[in-house]
Order: structure tokens, then C-alpha cells, then sequence
């Protein structure tokens, strides 16, 4: 008699689903957020679509309704708390709860030498890369400590493990972020909690595009970055995000996912 430990067969199709949960997704309102609260609502999942633009929380809102998900948009700035606090309070008024968080809004570096960044410059990188991801921790983590658990799934980069040139701001603050993801995934997995990173690499969303500019010699030189040989689409992030959140990652906890074609093999 075979050991019970080979799962049903159907769980495999089961674990992706999303149904009943609540997910909060910040930068919802373009390229990867947008992308994987689309997908998520595919899935199943009640989705709080938070951005500081309010024509992109409207479109993504309005893409997800079209096709029969729930959504509820709310246009906040994520290096606030009150507003931090004001996308956790909206999914349990509305959806009753908070199963599922990633934290992805995020701003790309005016690129500078180290020796003649501003001061401010660094800051506000810091801030809106790095600090908002400490705040969402912070008032998530408490919400699903006091709820039994949840999963979150935070935005890196790259250039969270790796450097790279001209933009030591947003290698700094996304090295940041891999660390915070450790050190949470550390302290709160035995409340059931599961932290993860999702580290891309060049993906074609406004971020990157408006950082190539549309010189071509630019774009060649970022896509032979890339083993893999082209830059990669929003939904393959959101694929692997949407995985690290499910149940199908269960054992997946403090881990920072390279989603790059092979960028930070090299
Ligand atoms: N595109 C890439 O090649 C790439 C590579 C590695 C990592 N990333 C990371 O992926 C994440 C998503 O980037 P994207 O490429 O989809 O860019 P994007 O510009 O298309 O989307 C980012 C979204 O974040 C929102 N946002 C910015 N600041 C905010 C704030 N303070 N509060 C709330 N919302 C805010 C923007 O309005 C925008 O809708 C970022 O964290 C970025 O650093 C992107």
C-alpha cells in the first residue's frame, strides 16, 4: 500500500485559486500592479486596487469589473501611513478581511553619480521604494497576525541583489527591500505569515520605457542584459506573484524570486 503522502490530483489545479480572498495591490494603476490585480481577480480574489494615480486605480478598476471580478479602487500614497493604513481598513470594510498583499508601487532614479545625487533625491527614492514597503509590512503583518495569517509579496528588483550603474539610489533602496523581506519572513512565519520578494528583471512596462527613451542602441544594450534574449512582459511577474501568494507556495517564505531571464545569472 503506497504511503499517503502523494497529494490528490486536483490539487493542482486548486491551489491558484484565489476565490474567497482579499488582496491588496499597490501601483495597481500601471504595468506589473495593474497586470497581477487583473490576473488575481481572474482568480478569484477580491482585489483593493491602490495607486497615487487615479486614472490608473479607475482603468485597472474598470478592466477588472468588465471582466466579472471584484474590485475597489483607492488612490493613495503609500510612503503615508494613514493612507497605508486606509488600504487595510478599505479591504476589511469592504471584503471583510486581508489575505494577500503585494507591494509593488515603486519609482524609477533620475540616474546620477553617487558623488552629485541631491540629497532630497535620495530620499524620496528611499522613501517611496524602500519605506513604503516597511509601512505596508508593518500594518499587514498586524491585520494578519491578528486574523491567523496571509502572504505577502514585495517588489525588488534585479538590482535588489546585484548593482548596477548610475542609479545607486534604486539599488540601494531595493537591496532594502530583500532585506526587509528576510527579516519579516524571519519574525512572523510562525504567525503564519509568508514574506517573499519577486525580483524582475527588464520588463516592458512605462517604468522601464521611459527610462530607454526610445533610443534603440539603449534598448539593445538592456535586452543583451538578458540571457534570455528580450525584456519580459508585466504578466510574467504577475505569474509568479500570484503564485507566491497562493497556497500552491506554502513552504515558500523569505525568498527573493529572480524573475529576470537569467539578468542576475550574468
Ligand atoms: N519595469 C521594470 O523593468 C522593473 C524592473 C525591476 C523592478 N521593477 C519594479 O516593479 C514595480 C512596478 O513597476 P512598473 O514597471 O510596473 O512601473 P509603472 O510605472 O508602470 O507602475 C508603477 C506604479 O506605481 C505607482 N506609484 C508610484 N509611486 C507611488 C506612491 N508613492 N504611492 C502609490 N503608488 C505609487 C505609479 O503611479 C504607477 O502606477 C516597481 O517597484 C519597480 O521598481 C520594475
Amino acid at each position: 500500500m503506497r504511503e499517503n503522502t502523494v497529494p490528490a490530483v486536483d490539487a493542482a489545479f486548486t491551489q491558484l485559486n484565489m476565490a474567497g480572498r482579499v488582496a491588496i495591490i499597490t501601483g495597481a494603476g500601471s504595468g506589473i500592479g495593474a497586470t497581477t490585480a487583473v490576473l488575481l481577480a481572474a482568480r478569484g480574489a477580491a482585489v483593493i486596487v491602490a495607486d497615487i494615480s487615479a486614472a490608473g486605480c479607475e482603468a485597472t478598476t474598470e478592466q477588472i469589473r468588465r471582466d466579472g471580478g471584484s474590485a475597489t479602487p483607492i488612490v493613495v500614497d503609500m510612503t503615508d501611513e494613514s493612507d497605508v493604513r486606509a488600504t487595510i481598513d478599505l479591504a476589511v470594510s469592504t471584503y471583510g478581511g486581508l489575505h494577500a498583499a503585494f507591494n509593488n508601487a515603486g519609482i524609477g532614479s533620475k540616474g546620477a553619480p553617487l558623488t552629485d545625487m541631491p540629497l532630497e533625491d535620495w530620499q524620496h527614492m528611499i522613501s517611496v521604494n524602500l519605506t513604503s514597503i516597511f509601512l505596508c509590512l508593518k500594518h499587514q503583518i498586524r491585520h494578519m497576525k491578528n486574523q491567523g495569517g496571509g502572504a505577502i509579496v514585495n517588489t525588488a528588483s534585479g538590482a535588489g541583489v546585484v548593482g548596477f550603474p548610475n542609479v545607486i539610489d534604486y539599488v540601494a533602496a531595493k537591496h532594502g527591500v530583500v532585506g526587509l523581506t528576510r527579516a519579516a519572513a524571519i519574525d512572523y512565519a510562525g504567525h503564519g505569515i509568508r514574506v517573499n520578494a519577486v525580483l524582475p528583471g527588464g520588463i516592458e512596462t512605462p517604468m522601464l520605457t521611459s527610462a530607454m527613451g526610445k533610443d534603440e542602441i539603449v534598448r539593445s544594450a538592456v535586452v543583451r542584459g538578458h540571457p534570455i534574449g528580450r525584456l519580459g512582459q508585466s504578466l510574467e511577474i504577475a505569474e509568479a506573484a500570484a503564485w507566491l501568494l497562493s497556497d500552491a507556495a506554502s513552504f515558500v517564505t523569505g525568498s527573493a524570486m529572480a524573475v529576470d531571464g537569467g539578468y542576475t545569472c550574468m
